[in-house]
C-alpha cells in the first residue's frame, strides 16, 4: 500500500482512538463522577462490572475497534519515528515487519480475550 494511504489510515486511527477513548474513560470514570453527585460509589474496575460490560456485544465490538486502531496509529506511529533516524534500508525494512508482526500478534491475542469474555456465561 502506498506510503500517503497508511498515513491517512493513521489520521483516521487516531480520530477512532478520539471518540472510542473518550466513551472508555467516560465509562472507567463515570461512577466516580456520579458519587461525587451523591450516588453510592461502585468501583468500575471490580471484577463482576468488568464482566457485566464485557458480556454486551456492543463493548465487545468497540473494544477490537479500539484495540485495532490503538495499536495501528500507535506502531505507526512508532515506525515513523524509526525511520526518522535514517536507517539502513534492510533494518528499516525489518522495523516494518517486525512492528507489523507485533501488532497483528498483539491483536489477534485481544480479540481472542473480548471474544472467549462475551461468550463465557458466568465466571
Ligand atoms: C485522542 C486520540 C489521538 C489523536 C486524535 C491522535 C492524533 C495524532 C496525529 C494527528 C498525529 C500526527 C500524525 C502526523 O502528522 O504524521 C499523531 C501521531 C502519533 N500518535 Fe497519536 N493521536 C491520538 C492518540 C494516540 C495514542 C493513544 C497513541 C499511543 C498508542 C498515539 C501515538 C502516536 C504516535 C507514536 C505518533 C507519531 C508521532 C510522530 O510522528 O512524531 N496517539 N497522533
Ligand atoms: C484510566 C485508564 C483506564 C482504565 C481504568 C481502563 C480499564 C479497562 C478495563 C477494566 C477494561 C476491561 C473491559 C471493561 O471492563 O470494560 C479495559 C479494556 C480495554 N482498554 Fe482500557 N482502561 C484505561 C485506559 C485505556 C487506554 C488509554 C487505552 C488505549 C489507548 C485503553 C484501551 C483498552 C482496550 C483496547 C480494551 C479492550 C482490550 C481487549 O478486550 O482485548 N484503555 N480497559
Amino acid at each position: 500500500m502506498r506510503e500517503s494511504s497508511l498515513w491517512i489510515w493513521h489520521i483516521f486511527a487516531g480520530l477512532v482512538i478520539l471518540v472510542l477513548l473518550g466513551i472508555h474513560m467516560f465509562v472507567m470514570h463515570l461512577d466516580a463522577i456520579l458519587a461525587a453527585l451523591g450516588a453510592p460509589l461502585e468501583n468500575p474496575i471490580d471484577a463482576t462490572t468488568v464482566f457485566e460490560r464485557s458480556r454486551q456485544a456492543v463493548f465487545m465490538i468497540t473494544y477490537i475497534l479500539l484495540l485495532g486502531a490503538a495499536l495501528y496509529h500507535g506502531l505507526y506511529g512508532l515506525k515513523n519515528i524509526l525511520f526518522e533516524l535514517t536507517l539502513p534500508k534492510a533494518l528499516e525494512k525489518a522495523t516494518a515487519w517486525l512492528l507489523t508482526v507485533a501488532g497483528l500478534l498483539l491483536f489477534a491475542y485481544g480479540t481472542y480475550v473480548a471474544v472467549f469474555v462475551f461468550m463465557t456465561k458466568e465466571i
